[in-house]
């Protein structure tokens, strides 16, 4: 094919499909099967990956181009765009009427009453019949231009087609919205993937227009309808509102479907009566009716104010109400942890859908408005969508309802996992305070990232919370799958207004990432959050272990947990006087004598005191846990990915026990009353460094600690010249630890 007649097919096969997008995404009657309209598509992108140059931004195929960016460039709007003025109140909108018609004391007013669409007001450019940029409102003079996040919605007009004489510029405004169904199953999806849902399906449309990366608007239910102008500059004139919705209409826009026109106050209310009826079978959210005055003419006349046109309003409908039984209250748990109390109801049909739950917000929410399980509460649609509960029936409320105690109803303990809660003081909030609860993707990632633990400090705090909440991670170790693509596009800010991570910022974070794969033993012990090992305890488990599948199948952790066990069967058998005490007795000394030989425990000086020389970091609740971790699904996981992933944490073993500790195999005796430190402050300091507390002297004595009043323990020191220090001394030798 040559490219003249290549020109001429492309020609064809958009005004074809331009044809098509009208009937289909504006008009809402296809006349072709779908597989007719691929069959043209597929067609007009082969022929532009023959001919490139043939791809203009305006062909059907640019619809989702272009590369994400890292924010939106401001747009100066030519005409500002203003808001609206609304009321609630029927007698408002009238004495709004009888304003207009004092301004304009001769004229025969004629009004438009037309749905007001809950959704975003936008503003397109277009030169020449073309789409040169779309924007939002932004604050009316300035908004951020989404022209590539627009280009995505079908039924907006890239070209004019049609239009013989299109004129040199219009700026067309409208709403754009996320059709009700769409919306519903966009969140549905999300709640699936484990992501925060959108609350309504206008906070939808405006997260989704602000996308940073059209690929993701393109994949979003959006659409527009187009009510306004902003600025013409064209041949055609237009008298009233509706010859230009008609003209709009001819130009390729969505318009609003219904509009009523009405010559008298009466016929404005009834319409207003009749738009309420039909607006929850629309596609779209209203939550209004809009009056015009219809004659552009009389507009002028009237003018405006700074803020909005004197000649229309917004006669907003009042959130529908209803009454019906709390059943229960249920607690759900967060990403972050946080318990939020969600009111169950028994299920009422209230504006266009059946209700069976609302949230409750949180335990003081639930208190300041008294409600109880078994209250009649009266609820709403907060803007149309989520609904609320307003507030409760006192006289309907049974005479057994009691105050609600969120503590006692959540069993004292997280519903998902069972852990303990406690309330957070920071915020109204009660939370889930183990970090292994499956619901806290958010806090585990944090805790992963921390500067104590695997130290990626790139990827912690905000930008774990939006991991977590765009679903590219959930578990730690996902952090270990992410690519530079992904990340780099990750909004940090809100859907509203958002902030790329960028790729430069992302390339450091996934070399941090890589990094950890081999920091130090201990860091991934404290890391992965196993109950009970705090960073001290983490560190004492690499210095007996190499690896963190030694961990996982300790010999010693199990000698631990032999040890402690039979101490404690023995002492029990000594009490009842049981034959079975000098059995147990031996394999508790055989527990420990292995323990010994690990290096874990030292040979006791003391007679019948074995366990003075154990470890006591590592106690039986310690071992307990870990290999419980580790044995549990979720442990078992964990380090077949590690594996997997080829993750080989430092090993820690010799390096822990002599270098890391300065009282390694040092022991210590203490005698009288310090200045400073009280005795239990002193052992455990000394027992931190890796040394030991006896109770009494002997040659093998490293060090007595002696204070003021120091008794026998000071004399027989001296005489076996063991060196005795004063608190200063030893809180030097302590170093800066
Ligand atoms: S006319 C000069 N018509 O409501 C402003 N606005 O509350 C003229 N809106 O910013 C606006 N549906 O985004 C108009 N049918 C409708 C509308 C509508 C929704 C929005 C618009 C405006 C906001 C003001």
């Amino acid at each position: 094919m040559t490219l003249p007649q290549a020109t001429t097919k492309h020609a064809q096969l958009v005004a074809e499909i331009r044809h098509h997008d009208n009937l289909y995404y504006t008009e809402a009657r296809p006349t072709i099967s779908d597989q007719e309209y691929d069959r043209l598509y597929r067609a007009l992108a082969d022929l532009e990956t023959e001919f490139p140059g043939l791809a203009t931004a305006d062909s059907p195929t640019q619809r989702v181009g272009g590369e994400p960016v890292k924010a939106f460039r401001p747009v100066q709007h030519q005409v500002p765009m203003l808001s609206l003025d609304n009321t609630y109140s029927q007698e408002e909108a009238r004495s709004f009427v009888k304003r207009v018609q004092k301004l304009l004391p001769n004229a025969t007013l004629a009004w438009t009453v037309e749905p007001k669409i809950d959704g975003l007001a936008i503003n397109l450019r277009y030169e020449n019949g073309a789409l040169i940029s779309g924007a939002t409102r932004g604050d009316g003079v300035t908004g951020d231009d989404i022209t590539s996040n627009l280009k995505t919605i079908r039924s907006i007009p890239l070209k004019f087609f049609g239009a013989k004489n299109p004129p040199r510029v219009l700026e067309v405004r409208g709403e754009a919205y996320m059709k009700r169904a769409g919306f519903k199953k966009l969140n549905t999806g999300r709640i699936a993937a484990g992501e925060e849902p959108f609350s309504n399906p206008r906070n939808a449309a405006a997260g989704s227009l602000k996308q940073l990366d059209p690929r993701i608007t393109a994949q979003r239910p959006l659409d527009a309808i187009f009510y306004g102008v902003g600025h013409y500059e064209g041949e055609e004139t237009f008298a009233t509102h509706q010859q230009w919705l008609q003209h709009l209409k001819a130009l390729g826009f969505k318009t609003p479907g219904k509009i009523w026109l009405c010559q008298s106050e009466d016929e404005l209310f009834a319409a207003i009566d009749q738009l309420d009826k039909i607006r929850h079978d629309f596609e779209y959210e209203t939550d209004g009716a809009v009056i015009k005055l219809n004659d552009f003419a009389m507009r002028e006349e009237v003018g405006y104010t700074s803020k909005a046109p004197r000649w229309a309003m917004a006669y907003k409908y009042a959130p529908e109400q209803l009454q019906t039984r709390l059943n229960d209250i249920t607690i759900q748990v967060g990403r972050t942890g946080v318990l939020t109390p969600v009111a169950e109801l028994e299920p009422v049909f209230l504006a266009g859908s059946t209700i069976g739950r609302a949230t409750l917000h949180n335990e003081d929410e639930i208190k300041r408005k008294d409600i109880r399980i078994g209250d009649t509460v009266t609820i709403e649609k907060a803007g149309e969508v989520i609904p609320a509960v307003v507030g409760v029936v006192e006289s309907k409320r049974p005479a057994n309802a009691a105050p609600f105690d969120f503590f006692q109803h959540a069993g004292g303990k997280c519903p998902v996992c069972g852990g303990p809660i406690a309330r957070d003081p920071q915020y109204v909030a009660w939370r889930c305070q183990n970090l292994q609860c499956p619901a806290q993707a958010t806090r585990r990632v944090e805790f992963f990232t921390a500067r104590g633990a695997l130290d990626i400090e790139s990827v912690g705090g905000i930008v774990a919370d939006k991991l977590v909440e765009h679903g590219l991670v959930r578990e730690p170790l996902d952090l270990f799958n992410l690519t530079l693509e992904p990340l780099g596009a990750l909004n940090l800010g809100t859907e509203e207004s958002a902030r790329m991570f960028g790729n430069k910022n992302a390339e450091k974070a996934l070399q941090a990432i890589e990094r950890a794969k081999t920091a130090p033993l201990s860091r991934w012990l404290f890391g992965l959050a196993i109950p009970e090992v705090g960073k001290t305890t983490a560190l004492q488990l690499a210095t007996f272990h190499d690896t963190i599948e030694d961990v996982a199948e300790s010999p010693l952790l199990r000698d631990v947990i032999a040890y402690h066990e039979k101490i404690e069967q023995a002492r029990q058998a000594r009490r009842e006087q049981s034959d079975q005490h000098q059995q147990l007795k031996s394999e508790a000394e055989a527990a420990a004598q292995r323990l010994i030989g690990a290096g874990f425990a030292e040979k006791s000086r003391r007679k019948n005191e074995k366990e003075a020389g154990i470890n006591t970091e590592l106690g039986p609740v310690v071992a307990h846990s870990v290999l419980d971790y580790f044995g549990s699904p979720n442990g078992k996981e964990v380090l077949r990915r590690m594996q997997a992933l080829g993750i080989h944490p430092k090993s820690q073993k010799a390096a822990a026990s002599k270098a890391e500790q300065p009282f390694t195999g040092k022991t210590f005796v203490l005698t009288g009353t310090l200045p400073m430190l009280t005795r239990e402050a002193a052992s455990s300091r000394i027992e931190s460094l890796g040394g030991k507390v006896t109770g009494s002297v002997s040659k093998n004595t490293d060090y007595v600690l002696a204070g003021a009043e120091a008794g026998s323990k000071l004399d027989k020191a001296q005489a076996l010249g063991v060196p005795v220090i004063d608190e200063a001394a030893f809180l030097k030798l302590c170093g800066p630890f």
